[in-house]
């Protein structure tokens, strides 16, 4: 299986955590795109559930689809969130934001009841940092936080797409730290939420307690009680 089948294995796999009348975040990324997809068929054969999207491009996608939705400002709660993760070490720590919607997914993530992340197995990660770190910042001044983590030596890089400075749904900017290693990641944490300028960031820890992994011969389910 190649890693985009795999991709496809688990988010199919993810359905089976939803029942009927839940309240579901639906993350964003190719990994959920499966998930997605696969709810989508659920919900035409009869499946009654309301999503909360986290992106843009999940909303459009869950529309065609006809999963009914409602906005995270409609809710009281969500019942259960499945997102993708760009890195995810032993603790259940992970990176998300490679696809620049971290702040929706963690808003949405942060008024869910359970969470849970579907990666393949390329994702498990012994160390986080490998993954460049996204940090969404607001537009204004934002050379001042480049320049900031630039002495701070964490080799910050503008996000571009297609020549231009890459816009999240939100309308901020995203700069992506190559880190290569994150020792202390709670202590990061905190460096960047006392940040002026700074919107939210791809550290998401303790987030999570269940995890599906997929792999070659079967998807894995790694669960910290
Ligand atoms: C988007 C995310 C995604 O969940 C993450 O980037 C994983 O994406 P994919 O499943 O495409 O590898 O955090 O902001």
């Amino acid at each position: 299986m190649n890693q985009n089948e795999l991709k496809k294995r688990v988010g199919i796999a993810a359905t089976d955590y939803i029942q009927n009348g839940m309240i579901v975040g639906l993350g964003t990324g190719s990994t959920v795109y499966y998930f997605v997809e696969e709810l989508g068929k659920r919900v035409q054969n009869g499946l009654s559930i309301i999503g909360v999207t986290t992106s843009l491009a999940t909303k459009q996608q869950a529309e065609q689809l006809g999963i009914p939705l409602k906005s995270l400002d409609d809710v009281n709660s969500i019942d259960l969130v499945v997102d993708g993760a760009d890195e995810i070490d032993p603790q259940l720590n992970g990176i998300k934001g490679g696809g620049g919607a971290l702040l929706f997914e963690k808003l949405v993530a942060t008024q869910s009841k359970e969470v849970i992340w579907i990666v393949d197995e390329s994702k498990m990660v012994d160390c986080l940092g490998a993954f460049p770190l996204p940090v969404e910042v607001v537009q204004y001044g934002h050379t001042h936080l480049l320049r900031y983590f630039e002495e701070k030596g964490y080799h910050p890089v503008l996000r571009m797409r297609d020549e231009k400075v890459f816009v999240t749904d939100d309308g901020n900017f995203i700069i992506d730290l190559h880190l290569k290693r994150i020792d202390d990641a709670v202590q990061l944490q905190k460096e960047l939420n006392d940040l002026v300028g700074v919107v939210e960031h791809g550290l998401f820890l303790n987030q999570t307690r269940r995890v599906l992994v997929g792999k070659q011969n079967t998807v894995e389910v790694i669960e910290h009680v």
